[in-house]
């Protein structure tokens, strides 16, 4: 049987899967390496649970492959699919999904019990286990005792306990207050790192994607729009989609007017009777004459005095004064320019601003 030769540990191929006549997955490949996070993120019905759950084996799939190691999980086309329980697969959901008339050792234990251990080995690992994800003082607690974060950390206790060759998160941090979020994704990635299980986490957080992840990919109507790594996901978003998905953009409409090598061009657009050239970079594909979407960043807009470089005129609506920084709105045609000022010099509500942008930070990406 041919095996990809990917060298990913994780390696999906083409994953098909309807409902119906629905197609909720469509097409997807990817691969990640042994020990790695990868985070599939899009908005609700995007596929991504559909996803988790072809590779977890708790679905059936139309078309692809899915293999783990040496492993092949699933390939209809070769008569293929691992049941469920062969598949040596942790997984964490948003509901806590731990059992309410046992303790918390015990949610714990059940794993390696159904798996024949040794009682003695089974207390040992659970004392190590309950003291990765900080649990040791509640061991003999009963589990409905737990508040939500504390019940999650008991849910990936159990999920890691048997040193799983996958882990499968699903919103695991949903059902939780910010607060309790913002500190569970800190933890949950240091426990992920000290455990070193490769890791497919869901969510349609694009915070929690941003912090958490080695590498995200974005989903869209069951297909992949873009994956890499947090940093290039923001700053080098490839279309109009994931830009506007992953943090805030200026997106304004227009057309690229030259291409002057690789990767480096201009972008036109008018508005209010004013057209202004930007230099910019571009993304892949784009040819001089397109169509495309500018796509900037609040804090790559620069409003400069006169004289201070900039390229278009406008008016400042509004300034917010936001502690670390100014949130200002600034008004060119239709168009409103969202700019991050700095607190000591940013422009007033009102005044004339002028715009600066650099060619590094200014996109042109696909519609
Ligand atoms: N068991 C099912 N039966 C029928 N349709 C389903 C089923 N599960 C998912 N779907 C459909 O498949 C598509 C993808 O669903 P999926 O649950 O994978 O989305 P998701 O990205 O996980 O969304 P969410 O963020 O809301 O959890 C949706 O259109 C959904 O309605
Ligand atoms: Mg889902």
């Amino acid at each position: 049987m041919a095996v990809d030769t990917s060298g990913a540990y994780l390696q999906v191929d083409n994953l098909v899967k309807y409902f119906g006549d629905d197609k909720a997955v469509d097409g997807i490949s990817f691969g990640i390496p042994k020990g790695a996070f990868l985070t599939l993120l899009g908005p609700s019905g995007c596929g991504k649970t559909t996803t988790l759950m072809s590779i977890a084996g708790l679905h059936t799939i139309d078309g692809g492959r899915i293999r783990v190691g040496e492993t092949i999980f699933t390939s209809p086309k070769e008569g293929l699919f691992l049941p469920p329980e062969k598949r040596d697969i942790g997984m964490v959901f948003q509901s806590y999904a731990i059992w309410p008339h046992m303790t918390v050792a015990q949610n714990v234990a059940y794993p390696l019990e159904i798996r024949n251990w040794d009682q003695s080995d089974i207390d040992d690992r659970v004392a190590e286990v309950l003291e990765l994800v900080g649990l040791t003082d509640w061991a003999d607690s009963l589990a409905t005792n737990l508040s939500g974060g504390q019940q999650q950390r008991a849910s990936l206790a159990r999920a890691i306990v048997s040193k799983p060759s996958l882990l499968l998160f699903d919103e695991p941090l949903s059902n939780l207050d910010l607060k309790l979020r913002e500190q569970m994704r800190v933890e949950l990635k240091r426990i992920q790192n000290e455990v070193g299980i490769t890791s497919i986490y869901v969510t349609h957080d694009q915070s929690e994607a941003l912090v958490m992840s080695d590498e995200i990919i974005v989903m869209s109507k069951g297909k992949i729009e873009q994956r890499g790594g947090p940093v290039e996901i923001y700053s080098k978003p490839v279309n109009e989609y994931v830009s506007n998905f992953i943090g805030i953009a200026n997106l304004m409409k227009g057309k690229v007017v030259e291409v002057s090598e690789p990767g480096i061009g201009k972008f036109e657009v008018t508005q209010d009777g004013q057209t202004v050239q930007l230099p910019c970079r571009l993304t892949a594909g784009i040819a001089a004459g397109e169509d495309a979407v500018l796509s900037v960043r609040p804090e790559n807009v620069h409003a400069v005095p006169e004289g201070g470089g900039g390229v278009l005129t406008g008016e400042c609506i509004h300034a917010i004064f936001l502690g670390s920084y100014v949130d200002c709105r600034v008004k060119w045609g239709d168009f409103e320019w969202k700019v991050i000022s700095h607190p000591r010099n940013h422009p007033r509500t009102g005044e004339k601003v002028h715009l600066r942008f650099d060619a590094e930070h200014t996109l042109a990406v696909q519609p």
